[in-house]
């Protein structure tokens, strides 16, 4: 007799990492997981709230029973939520570059008619993610969808066009929510992981949508939380100095080599802040 897969073994294809994100995401958290169950463990119980979700790496990883998540991207959380209803795509997924800007004006047309909630906008999305460049969402100022082609040899969609229905029951407990961190409803019992956009030193007077700024705001904010909070970010002077002097206990840990804008591969360093673990 055939073996039976639950939806989680059969989307468990990682080592240890967990369940296999649906999305690709600039600073997904995956290689950080093996670091995040040990603090996790003995936690279990409690609800985790993410009001950095991104990717759902770090939820995927921990597959905890409650969850609440949050990103300030609402295309993502879209698509999460109708994971979360089962969806089930029959859109025709080519890696053909005709057939991405087809995609990508529609996915646009849908926003500007106020069309960016629905199950099409939730395929397109998954789409474009995989189809595009790098995996990266951008924006222009008219706040159309405008990264480019990613010309891949070879895009596998079948993988997750098949098992998006699998993730209908790992979602089945979680919440998903969309806005700043600041507005996630969060219980005094929750355990918290932060994971916000890097900290980039001199760029304090920057107009960069997640600045220094908030930075503190975020701190603070963490800092006034009563359970657990496990925050993530390059390990920058400030951004330690910061922890610290907020009370937080502060591990420093060798990040996977990051391609800079510069084209230089750069060995950052990461900081794990914890406090009340
Ligand atoms: C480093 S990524 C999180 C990656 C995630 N941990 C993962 O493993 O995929 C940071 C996330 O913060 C989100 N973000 C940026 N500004 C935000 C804000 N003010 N409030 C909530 N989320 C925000 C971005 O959309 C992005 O998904």
């Amino acid at each position: 007799m055939a073996a039976v897969l639950t939806d989680k073994t059969r989307l468990n294809l990682g080592e240890g990492l967990g369940i296999r994100p649906p999305l690709k995401w600039a600073g997904g958290k995956r290689w950080l997981v093996p670091h995040l169950q040990p603090l996790w463990k003995n936690h279990s119980q409690r609800r985790l709230v993410e009001p950095f979700s991104g990717g759902l790496a770090v939820a995927l990883g921990l597959l905890p029973e409650d969850a609440l998540l949050n990103d300030i991207n609402p295309h993502a959380i879209n698509f999460y939520q109708w994971l979360k209803r089962g969806l089930n795509s029959k859109l025709a997924m080519q890696n053909d570059e005709e057939a991405y800007y087809a995609c990508r004006t529609q996915f646009n047309k849908l926003i500007s008619s106020g069309k960016a909630s629905s199950k099409e906008a939730a395929e397109l999305f998954y789409y474009l993610n995989r189809t595009g460049y790098n995996g990266l969402c951008r924006f222009n100022k008219q706040g159309e969808f405008n990264v480019p082609f990613g010309r891949y040899k070879t895009i596998s969609y079948d993988l997750y066009k098949n098992d998006f229905k699998s993730y209908k029951s790992i979602f089945a407990n979680w919440r998903f929510s969309v806005g700043d961190f600041a507005s996630v409803a969060i219980k005094e019992d929750d355990f918290i992981y932060a994971d916000p956009p890097y900290d980039v030193e001199f760029t304090q007077y920057s107009k960069e949508a997640f600045g220094w700024d908030d930075q503190v705001r975020l701190a603070e904010w963490l800092s006034l939380h009563q359970g657990p909070v496990v925050l993530s970010n390059q390990a920058t002077k400030r951004i330690v100095n910061l922890y610290k002097k907020l009370g937080f206990k502060t591990k420093i840990l060798d990040a996977p080599r990051r391609i800079s804008c510069t084209g230089d591969r750069t060995r950052a360093e990461e900081v794990l802040a914890t406090r009340g673990l």
